[in-house]
């Protein structure tokens, strides 16, 4: 099996070798910190050896709940936010043909998403759409409270029951929460809904190899067995004890670091698979909420290109010098299409006449890399054979391990996201939440000024 490679040798317009090399020995620090568990934040390291400890009866187990869905709805409907939305968004979105809602013939149940937005439209245009469709809902959240789903779980819980009755309801919804905690787990046991656990020790946005990634995924028809296969794989190369220059996982995290250190303030994470946006969502928001905190962090953006070379193109080659560039490059596409000779030629393109669209889009990422290298951006490359279960289960592992050393040699606690809290209190206090009686005189005193 080919593996993940890794390329910073393009980073030493910004940082010399020498200067990564200098971060070796703490990265093996930061390294172990998460299998010693001596490190901030450390009750929340569940994640680490998650791949190599599901089981096959685990598996199983998913994959029965799901055929279970999927036999009873044309559409499921995935209810969370942050940790419990974007992993499986995105592993969906890149596993998923871009177009398949347009084929006549399906399958697979429609899997949407809600619950990731209080968008009262978004909210409306769902549940119309869905008018049409047998319906099934999985809620996904671990503290079993949070605003966003729980408003969507309200309005689709209310819709299943209208349509199925209670009894009938309750086999088409399936909650994934705490074990003990929340509204959602005393809901779910009231109403005898099947549940799937979040581990205490596994975060949000680490939970992708939880069954908040794995149940959605394995409804949609993804190959959650080489899902997991692949993160086991990225687990083991980059384990405790392997050395740095075979360590993927280190060498990312002290190139960003000693790039960071030099003023490379935001890491733009690009992509020229339009299926792996969602990939590059769910990392920012792995390094946005484990890095950005304590007046510190790499700022994490993304692109999609070439589409965003006639957008953001400008600002990368000639803005402000404080950009790093990590690009996610795929060695090969599933499908082929070449471009043909044309008799008229009016446009100018027979030179490509014969040559497959991948090769004008690889010459376009070696191009832009280049050109972006010589404009001062240092550039990561992360190729990936191919766009499938078993390399995405390993590129998401490869990025979470890499992100808790990353965060470790940083000097932040990677595994908190105290910020997360601001808003909230502000909505609740807005909103006249009871318990927020005194927020609630203290903000409308605060507008009114
Ligand atoms: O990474 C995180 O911890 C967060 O993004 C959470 O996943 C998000 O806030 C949703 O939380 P919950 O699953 O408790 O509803």
């Amino acid at each position: 099996m080919e593996k993940i490679k890794l390329d910073i040798s393009k980073t030493a317009c910004g940082v010399s070798a020498a200067e990564v090399e200098a971060l070796k020995d703490d990265s093996a620090r930061a390294n172990a910190l998460l299998y010693n568990k001596q490190g901030a934040g450390n009750d929340f390291l569940g994640w680490v050896n998650l791949p190599s400890s599901i089981t096959e009866a685990h598996i199983e187990d998913i994959k029965a709940t799901a055929a279970s869905l999927r036999g009873k709805a044309e559409a499921v409907v995935v209810i969370g936010i942050g940790g419990s939305y974007l992993g499986a968004k995105a592993v969906l979105e890149a596993m998923s043909d871009s177009f398949g809602l347009l084929r006549k013939k399906r399958t697979d149940p429609i899997v949407l998403f809600a619950g990731q937005n209080i968008s009262e439209d978004y909210a409306y245009e769902l549940m119309e759409a869905l008018k049409e469709y047998s319906l099934a809902v999985i809620v996904i959240s671990k503290s079993g409270t949070t605003t966003e789903p729980a408003i969507a779980f309200r309005l689709f819980k209310a819709e299943i029951e209208k349509r199925y009755g209670k009894a009938e309801a309750a086999s088409r919804i399936v909650a994934v929460t705490d074990k003990a905690r929340g509204a959602l787990k005393t809901l779910a046991t009231n109403e005898g809904y099947k549940t799937f656990v979040i581990p205490d020790d596994v975060g949000g946005r680490y939970s992708v190899l939880t069954p908040v990634g794995l149940l959605p995924l394995a409804v949609a028809g993804v190959d959650i067995a080489a899902f997991v296969k692949g993160a086991q794989e990225m687990e083991r190369q980059t384990g405790e004890e392997v050395p740095y220059e075979q360590n993927l996982a280190r060498q990312y995290a002290a190139a960003r670091n000693a790039l960071y250190r030099k003023g490379y303030k935001t890491e733009i994470l690009a992509s020229y698979e339009p299926k792996l946006q969602y990939v590059s969502e769910w990392w920012k928001q792995l390094y946005g909420e484990s890095e950005g905190k304590d007046g510190k962090g790499i700022f994490p953006a993304s692109v999609t290109l070439t589409a965003d070379l006639h957008s953001m193109g400008q600002y990368i080659q000639d803005g402000e010098r404080t950009l790093m560039e990590t690009v996610i490059s795929v060695e090969k596409p599933a499908h082929e299409v070449v471009i043909e000779a044309d008799g008229e030629n009016l446009d100018g393109l027979n030179f490509l006449a014969g040559k497959r669209i991948d090769q004008v889009n690889k010459m376009a990422e070696l191009g832009t890399m280049l050109a972006h290298v010589d404009g001062g951006v240092p550039n990561i490359k992360i190729s990936i054979p191919a766009i499938n279960e078993y390399y995405i289960g390993a590129l998401l592992y490869f990025f979470e391990k890499a992100c808790g050393i990353s965060g470790y040699l940083l000097g932040v606690n990677p595994f908190n996201q105290p910020g997360v809290e601001a808003y909230k209190k502000n909505m609740f206090a807005l909103l006249d939440k009871p318990g927020y009686e005194a927020e609630s005189k203290a903000i409308r005193e605060r507008l009114a000024k």
